[in-house]
């Protein structure tokens, strides 16, 4: 076991979600990761559901880390959640004690955020899984914290297709304008987007070991059986779990440096990560992408971190 001192500070941006619980899970039992803050924003269902969520699995998990409420809707977009996928409270399937309020600060989770990151010795890693309209606001914000950022390791995004809309992912197609300004921001950032999420695969047989491996492990196995983002029984995607996999074990993922560019003006488009791989648009890169990943290797990797989770 590493000391605290090699622990890797991070802030995770969520919206559990049932992929965001598990993404949760495997950072706040890290021996690696130093998780300083959560945060909060509306996406797979509404910023006081997802709240309430965070605090619940953070009184299941036993773990002491301050929460804090973020953006209740996108900066310009007309919110609609994902309560199909993930049920209608995020978090469906598992009865979970109610949840100790004690974490939950009063401040925004953007001053938050500007907070923790300002009096942290080491530059912090931004780990958003939802839409990014908290960190658009940060950044825009106070524009200092941008020099204190390590990188922003995010799950959104896609170089091919969206989930939400023809060509949008969910986090970004949930607020375009707020990732148009985190790509624009200057800031390093790693995408980890649907090329890889749809990869990120627990089949049959993973759920049904993942069963036995404790609390945190039955808690998985029932959230899975609602999960609709995939099916129980071809392969459940661990979306949000990849960004927390890139900060752990990133030979996992192929990676390419380019230029992105969120779509806003597109009719049919508007939300789409455009991923120029081949440098039609002649700008410097902006991000490192995850092009592909290891599915055989992420289910063992996945499967040992929730087996870790005690
Ligand atoms: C993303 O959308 C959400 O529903 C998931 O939690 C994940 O963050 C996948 O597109
Ligand atoms: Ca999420």
């Amino acid at each position: 076991m590493e000391t605290d001192m090699k622990k890797r500070p991070i802030i995770i941006d969520t919206d559990p979600g049932i992929d965001d619980a598990l993404a949760l899970a495997i950072a706040l039992f890290s021996d690696r990761l130093e998780v300083k803050l959560l945060t909060t924003v509306a996406g797979n269902v509404s910023l006081e559901a997802v709240t309430e969520n965070t605090l619940k699995l953070l009184t299941f998990f036993g773990k002491k880390v301050p929460v804090a409420k973020g953006c209740a809707e996108p900066l310009l977009e007309t919110f609609v959640d994902a309560s199909n996928v993930h049920g209608k409270t995020g978090m469906e399937g598992y009865d979970f004690p109610a949840p100790d309020t004690a974490p939950l600060l009063e401040e925004h989770a953007v001053n938050a955020m500007r907070r923790v990151i300002m009096e942290s010795e080491e530059p912090i890693t931004l780990v958003p899984i939802a839409a990014l309209t908290n960190i658009a606001l940060l950044l825009k914000l106070y524009p200092e914290v941008r020099e204190k950022i390590r990188e922003i390791v995010m799950m959104g995004g896609s170089i091919t297709r969206g989930n939400k809309g023809v060509m949008s992912e969910f986090n970004i197609g949930t607020d375009p304008e707020a990732a148009a300004i985190v790509f624009k921001s200057g800031v390093p950032i790693v995408m980890a987007g649907l090329d890889v999420g749809l990869k990120a695969l627990v089949l049959p047989e993973d759920s049904e070991e993942i069963l036995h491996m404790g609390k945190v492990g039955d808690m998985a196995y029932h959230l899975f059986k609602r999960y609709r983002g995939g099916s129980f029984g071809t392969g459940l995607k661990m979306y949000d779990s990849c960004a927390v996999a890139y900060l752990l074990k990133p030979e996992l993922f192929t990676v390419e440096e380019t230029y992105v560019e969120v779509e806003l003006a597109g009719t049919v488009t508007r939300g789409c990560t455009a991923v120029d791989l081949k440098g039609y648009l002649r700008q410097k890169p902006n991000a490192k992408v995850c092009v592909d990943i290891d599915g055989e290797a992420f289910r063992v990797w996945f499967k040992q971190s929730i087996q870790a989770c005690v």
